[in-house]
């Protein structure tokens, strides 16, 4: 999305350069536009560096029209900090500087404020009638919070911490084209015990289950993550706001994935299964750490883990989308086709181990999406969100 952030003149202001670098890292273009006291308290050099764009701040820079072709450009205003004064100003439709015109030309568009001022000031009923005005207009307002202000007292008035504001903008911009659906997506390596220290493993990071996760979640659906071990948790997810539409459960075996999906599963609309499930495990195993029993050589003896994939593909209806992954290193494509086939799949995702930056722990992935329908989609070398993005968009289509 195309995010102005507004900038007024606030000891805060020295948040929004965080601000800015928040909502460009979750994928937004912004632009930065402040009013002449801001920039007494936060630089020009500064905002146009993070945001990457010239700053708005001269609504008379030699002949531009400057408020109209940022009001055209953007697609959702947030003033952070937003003082008493610009609320008192567009509350009486005053535009007498480069914000304050942007504001009132911004119609018809999401508006956030995060108000940020001495408690006393907050506190005053102009302040309080201009605030219930704006919301009454559909201006969203996000804090202030309750700490210590600038000026040594403590009370209300505090600006939102950066984190928060770009959570609730994130949460503005929330897609619902999946709205209602609920989606189940395995994740992660699993752990099958060999004693009460050793498990046999892999390498997966889970960095691709967790992408697909917060993708489906960012076009509004709810999600089921069902991940085996990994160093991930829904702190890693980019925006703070999807959070709480991912139902995370963890397990250690496959056998605690395939019990957790398997539940989940009937009240999903799809489920994409891109954990790497150990196809083993030992047949048994010691409760206590097995110790060297003196020969040469050590015979562990493996049986078939249960195949939670088949399974789902076993129980599917008709309106479940079920997507699996494939790894492959030889006649890759057909072993491809042959797999979506066996499991009854509606997509499966090959994913490519001869190029470099694809696959295991890196953050890069490159793949093939093959569909039941003989649809056929190649992607160049992505990151994994964006790998996301597209396995999102294909199967939910
Ligand atoms: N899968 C699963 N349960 C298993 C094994 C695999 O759900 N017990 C899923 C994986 O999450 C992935 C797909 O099945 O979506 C991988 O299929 P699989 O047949 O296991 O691939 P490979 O392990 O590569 O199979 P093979 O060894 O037969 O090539």
């Amino acid at each position: 999305m195309r995010i102005v952030v507004g900038i007024t003149g606030g000891i805060a202001a020295y948040k929004a350069p965080e601000l800015v670098r928040l909502l460009k890292k979750a994928g937004h273009e912004v632009r930065c536009a402040a009013t002449e006291h801001a920039l007494e308290f936060v630089t020009r050099v500064t905002l146009e560096t993070v945001s990457g764009a010239p700053l708005y701040s001269d609504l008379f820079a030699s002949g531009r029209t400057e408020h109209i072709s940022l009001k055209d450009w953007g697609e959702m205003l947030v003033v952070a900090p937003a003082t008493a004064n610009i609320i008192g100003k567009v509350a009486s439709g005053i535009a007498d500087d480069a914000l304050s015109t942007l504001l009132l030309a911004f119609s018809g568009k999401p508006v956030i404020m995060a108000p940020a001022m001495n408690c006393e000031m907050w506190a005053h009923p102009a302040v309080q009638r201009n605030v219930e005005l704006l919301k009454s207009w559909g201006i969203r307002m996000v804090g202030p919070e309750e700490g210590e202000l600038a000026c040594g007292v403590s009370g209300v008035g505090r600006m939102a911490e950066p984190e928060a504001i770009a959570s609730a903008v994130c949460a503005t911009t929330r897609s619902q084209r999946l709205a209602g659906q609920r989606w189940l997506v395995t994740a992660g390596p699993t752990y099958e015990r060999i004693d009460s220290v050793r498990f046999i493993g892999n390498y997966s990071s889970g960095k691709m289950g967790f992408a697909l996760a917060e993708a489906l979640a960012k076009e509004g659906a709810e999600v089921e993550l069902v991940t085996g071990p990994t160093y991930l948790s829904a702190e890693t997810f980019h925006e703070t706001s999807l959070r709480q539409h991912i139902h995370i459960t963890s397990v250690e075996s496959a056998r605690e994935m395939y019990t957790a999906a398997t539940e989940a599963f009937p009240q999903c609309n799809g489920a994409i299964l891109s954990a790497a499930v150990a196809d083993y495990r030992p047949s048994e195993c010691a409760d206590h750490k097995l110790k060297k029993n003196g020969s040469e050589g050590m015979h562990l003896e493996l049986v078939q883990n249960p195949d939670i994939l088949a399974t789902l593909g076993g129980k599917k209806t008709a309106a479940q989308t079920l997507v699996g992954f494939a790894l492959e290193t030889d006649n890759e494509e057909a072993n491809a086709q042959r797999k979506l086939e066996k499991k009854n799949l509606d997509y499966i995702v090959l994913n490519s181990l001869h190029d470099k930056g694809a696959g295991f722990g890196v953050d890069t992935n490159k793949v093939t999406i093959i569909g039941r329908d003989g649809s056929h989609k190649e992607s160049p070398l992505l990151s994994k969100q964006e790998v996301a993005g597209l396995i999102i968009n294909t199967v939910t289509s």
